[in-house]
């Protein structure tokens, strides 16, 4: 397979771009193809096979934009139906799942306090990590809760403030009147209210980003196919975004999510 082909990375809006703005670091000379699903989202509340539908949709689509792999950049995605991409193609698929999984134990060695797991309602309704975490760990207390208004709010733009300040408590505080020490981050948009989740939190609970661990997993994939891209020095690579909604608005809140502006958005519909 050609290493200089693209990586094909989605999810439903402007998450997904938290585990890009990791990914650029750590592999900046790849080129990204960047797709979120704005027109359909909030993927949350959508039934297993709405996003099944989707994910082959998308997959297909950045299947054809020839990318040597593909990132599902969306633990709802992930969960609810990530085997229908694998099922069609030969390209490597990676989700979100394994990376909660390394990220969670990465550190806490012994530890046996409590975990809190955040995600979307459909994450959390599937079951998926529940199983996942009582197979790694078995006895160990896992405390999943579902946050609704976090990917609302992202998707406008709204980090902070007093909106958000009302849900993190909300949906954060039975987490943190149980003794949660370490908190996965189960969902993409979630890393951009770090500094709210934080401040609410007693001071030395440990946040889970999975994305970080999702970098070290394609770093190790792409360097043992191999299938990383040779370029010259410190070149950059190219990036490329698209989205189903309009393409101002996710220009306008994907550039205050990066941290730096995007400079063409494209749409694409299905
Ligand atoms: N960012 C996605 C996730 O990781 C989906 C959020 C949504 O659209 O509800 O689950």
């Amino acid at each position: 397979m050609d290493k200089q082909r693209p990586i094909g990375i989605f999810d439903s809006g402007v998450g997904g771009l938290s585990v890009l703005r990791i990914l650029e670091k750590k592999l900046p000379e790849e080129d990204y193809i960047y797709f979120g699903d704005t027109a359909r989202a909030p993927y949350g509340n959508r039934s297993q096979s709405e996003i099944r539908r989707f994910n082959l949709e998308i997959g297909r689509w950045l299947l054809s934009c020839d990318c040597k792999m593909l990132l599902v950049a969306c633990h709802t995605s992930t969960v609810l139906g990530m085997d229908a991409i694998q099922e069609e193609t030969e390209v490597p698929v990676i989700g979100m799942m394994e990376a909660v999984l390394t990220g969670a134990f990465a550190t806490d060695g012994e530890d046996d306090s409590p975990i809190g797991f955040i995600a979307t309602s459909s994450t959390v309704q599937s079951g998926a990590y529940q199983k996942a975490f009582a197979e790694k760990a078995p006895g160990r207390a896992f405390f999943a809760q579902d946050c609704p208004d976090f990917v609302p709010l992202v998707e406008q733009g709204i980090t902070e403030g007093p909106a958000v300040e009302r849900s993190v408590e909300a949906y954060l505080a039975p987490l943190r009147d149980a003794g949660v020490r370490t908190l996965i981050l189960g969902c993409t948009h979630y890393p951009f209210l770090h500094s709210a989740i934080t401040s609410f939190l007693k001071p030395g609970v440990r946040m889970v980003d999975p994305a970080e661990s999702l970098a070290d997993m394609v770093d190790a994939y792409l360097h043992a196919e191999p299938l990383r891209k040779e370029a010259a020095g410190s070149e950059r690579g190219s990036r490329r975004f698209y989205c189903s909604g309009e393409p101002d608005r996710f220009q306008a809140v994907g550039s205050l999510m990066l941290g730096r502006p995007i400079e063409e958005v494209g749409r694409r519909k299905f």
